[in-house]
């Protein structure tokens, strides 16, 4: 067990909200939990560190994330074993990225006793919200933005780490249809890609709403420069099954997120002896493996949406068939193999799962 003894200043709630959800009914990001986790940035180094109820902040109107956008975040999740354990998935993975994205943000790294012990010290306060029932889990968000009130362009001397909580069932209950972006694009070389930078997300919001209007569930990305090459779906790493090979676009430039459920699947993909290809993927490939029935299997991986079959995919006007009704897709047995670790009924030969 990882040691949790960061001193935390602890205000816990009177009135916990847990009667108000329903597990039945919770919508990826609607509802939060009773505390929160902050600490701040102040004189070169983290401090102040509270768990409190989570509810609004006063906050100035100046400080220079709400300005130039020096904010960025990560999202994980705990899961409740079907003998009662809580567990987090991955969580140094999580620390690592985040740390990544802050170095290229211009941000102070968090150091991972309080990254960790911030984490389970508020977990094992609200551990009630780590529902047990099926497809649902608690989602988590820690994030970190620039504090400083000034309307200079230079980085921050000040930051504030948050950590929210959120019970959440599947994101996507159905099979997804995706648009091949052809116009718009969300990632350049030398940019800020393979970061959980807050802009990558809202530069997608436009793209994103007119695929919509065309009946799409979201976008897959493809290359800034000539719109060729896959790079990732909306929110999520993207996947393929061609023949017995699992093909996915290498995150070897700096334009796709280094997705963690990406790696366990990739990880999984292996221990079951499937060929994995990480590299290039041309859109031209993938049509012409649909048109050809040589790709079986399309799907979306991500921490909020785990596994997310797509049905259809657009491009040029035109839907092209996935199909999804085969119970024996490496992609339905993966994602049922990696509930059953998060639910303790599988071996975690990894060691993956960090108790709570
Ligand atoms: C996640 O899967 O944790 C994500 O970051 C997606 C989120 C933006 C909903």
């Amino acid at each position: 067990m990882i040691d949790t003894s960061l001193l935390i200043n602890t205000t816990v709630t009177r009135h916990s909200r847990i009667n108000e959800i329903d597990p039945k009914n919770l919508p990826f990001g609607k509802y939060f939990s009773d505390h929160m986790f902050i600490a701040d940035y102040k004189d070169g180094e983290w401090q102040d560190f509270k768990i409190m109820p989570y509810g609004p902040l006063p906050m100035s109107p100046s400080i220079s994330a709400l300005h130039y956008g020096q904010e960025i975040f990560e999202g994980m999740k705990a899961h409740r074993t079907d003998a009662g354990v809580v567990q987090l998935f991955r969580p140094l993975e999580n620390l690592k990225r985040m740390n990544a994205s802050a170095q290229r943000m211009c941000m102070p790294n968090i150091p991972e006793n309080v990254f960790m012990d911030g984490i389970l010290q508020m977990v094992r306060l609200d551990n009630k919200w780590v529902l047990g029932e099926e497809g649902c889990s608690l989602y988590i968000r820690p994030f970190m933005f620039a504090t400083d009130e000034a309307l200079g362009v230079k980085t921050s001397g000040s930051f504030r780490f948050i950590v929210l909580t959120s019970p959440t069932g599947p994101y996507y209950s159905d099979p997804v249809r995706m648009k091949i972006e052809t116009k718009f694009a969300r990632a350049f070389e030398g940019g800020v890609g393979f970061t959980k930078a807050a802009g990558n997300y809202g530069v997608s919001l436009y793209p994103a709403r007119l695929a919509q209007q065309e009946g799409y569930t979201q976008v897959i990305w493809t290359d800034a420069k000539d719109h060729e090459y896959i790079e990732e779906a909306g929110m999520m790493n993207v996947m393929f099954v061609i023949g017995n090979t699992l093909i996915t676009p290498s995150i070897s430039g700096n334009t796709i997120l280094s997705g963690i459920t990406r790696d366990s699947l990739i990880t999984l993909a292996k221990d079951w002896n499937m060929k994995v290809e990480e590299r290039r993927v041309s859109v031209k490939e993938i049509i012409n493996g649909i048109n050809s029935g040589d790709l079986t299997e399309a799907f979306g991986v991500g921490t909020a949406a785990t596994v997310a079959l797509i049905s259809a995919i657009g491009y040029n006007g035109k839907d092209y068939i996935v199909p999804v009704n085969n119970p024996e897709s490496f992609s339905k047995r993966v994602a049922k193999h990696i509930n059953n670790i998060r639910k303790g009924r599988a071996e975690d030969i990894h060691g993956w799962m960090v108790k709570v």
